[in-house]
């Protein structure tokens, strides 16, 4: 896998090794051009570093590197797009090395926009944004916030993170086209008053890789989160919940495929309360526990298969899987509650519904989402 990026110059040009980082520590192989406008801001030192190969900024380099570079790269990023770069693809120009492969590229290009809110909301840029979509190319649009010139608008450069997403979604085989997914994620919080809850440490990260590569693949996902899941990509349809409650009832539709990662709080506190009672009320009317819902069990005729997740402290993990397999999941992936809450990577055993298992050992949990997914959606192919 091969992607180009392309950087102009935007003050944002800053961010945009961070984005190389991450490119290469999932081996994508990455060229990088730069403007003449780009070399104002940022050094080709900085990029070289990071790659460990020549950037390129000359037509005149080689004779043919705009078509050799355009040809030999999976997907063309422009991170930032400046005004000035997406006004020139607009009206054909071709004066630089990244205008001449960004016209010699039929398919496969996403532009980043940064710039000042007044320069983004100009008739003109939305023109040429608006033209540019017809023709094909895709952007992912500015966020709102304080921009670099003191301003607050819309305009600045998105989060490292939803750019790279994106781009894995350009790159990635989309083999779950047309499938419905429905990811709950995270803990959630049974509140007893207005200030008080009860609650466990899930960070949501599993469910939220599940989520990201079930969108990167093709499927249409709903990601029903629990407090601080972290923050999705806008083409994943997002539900935030608080209680399990509120969690079982989100889930109204029908889908192909429920991967069940929440942690759901077992139990609520009966009737929540309001303000901030005194701890002395508290200990005298005492706290009963009281069931919450098995949002798994109380779903699964929505869902044509079923992936439960497991955490377990005592016994194995094929004892925690039967639990669940016993639910009507298909699929269950078990871990150990010793290293499973808030970590990024992961040690897993997923098993299938005649439990033979296979074990994922210290994967991080991005990947881990990608290779869950691959094997459990074979059928696709
Ligand atoms: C300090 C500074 C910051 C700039 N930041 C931006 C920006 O964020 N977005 C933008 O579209 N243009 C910005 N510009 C203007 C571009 O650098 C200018 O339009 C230039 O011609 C872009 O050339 P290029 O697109 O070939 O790199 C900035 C200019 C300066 C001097």
């Amino acid at each position: 896998m091969k992607v180009l990026i392309g950087v102009t110059g935007s003050i944002a040009s800053y961010r945009t090794p961070e984005l190389l980082k991450r490119l290469i520590a999932m081996d994508i192989d990455v060229e990088v051009v730069l403007t003449r406008g780009a070399e104002k801001f940022i050094g080709a030192a900085s990029f070289e570093g990071l790659i460990g190969k020549k950037v390129h900024s000359s037509l005149w380099e080689d004779p043919m590197a705009h078509i050799h570079l355009e040809r030999s790269c999976d997907l063309v990023i422009v991170c930032p797009a400046t005004a000035h770069l997406i006004s020139k693809l607009n009206s054909g120009l071709a004066d630089d090395l990244l205008t001449s492969i960004l016209l010699a590229k039929t398919n496969n290009v996403l532009l980043v926009p940064a710039m000042n809110t007044n320069m983004w909301k100009n008739s003109l840029i939305i023109k040429n944004v608006q033209d540019l979509e017809k023709k094909g190319f895709s952007f992912l649009n500015p966020d709102k916030g304080l921009l670099a010139c003191g301003e607050y608008g819309v305009g600045r450069l998105p989060q490292i993170d939803m750019i790279f997403y994106e781009i894995l979604f350009h790159l990635e085989k989309k083999s779950f086209k047309n499938k419905k997914v429905l990811v709950t994620a995270g803990p959630t919080r049974e509140f007893i008053d207005d200030v008080r809850f009860l609650s466990n440490p899930s960070s949501g990260k599993m469910g939220f890789s599940l989520a990201l590569n079930a969108w990167i693949k093709g499927a249409e996902v709903t990601l029903v989160a629990g407090p601080g899941t972290p923050d999705s990509p806008d083409g994943i349809h997002r539900i935030d919940v608080e209680s399990a409650e509120e969690m079982k009832n989100a889930i109204d539709d029908v889908y192909d495929y429920g991967f069940f990662t929440a942690a759901v709080t077992d139990f609520s506190l009966g009737v929540r309360r309001k303000g901030k009672p005194s701890k002395e009320d508290w200990l005298k009317g005492g706290i009963a526990l009281e069931k919450n819902p098995d949002v798994l069990y109380s779903n699964i005729a929505k869902f044509n298969k079923i992936i439960g997740f497991s955490v377990y402290s005592q016994g194995t993990s094929l004892d925690a899987a039967k639990k669940v397999f016993k639910k009507g999941a298909d699929y269950v992936v078990t871990n150990n509650v010793a290293n499973c809450f808030g970590h990024n990577d992961t040690d897993v055993e997923l098993f299938d519904n005649e439990l033979n298992s296979t074990e994922f050992k210290e994967m991080d949990k991005i990947s881990l989402g990608r290779k869950i997914l691959d094997i459990i959606g074979d059928e696709n192919d």
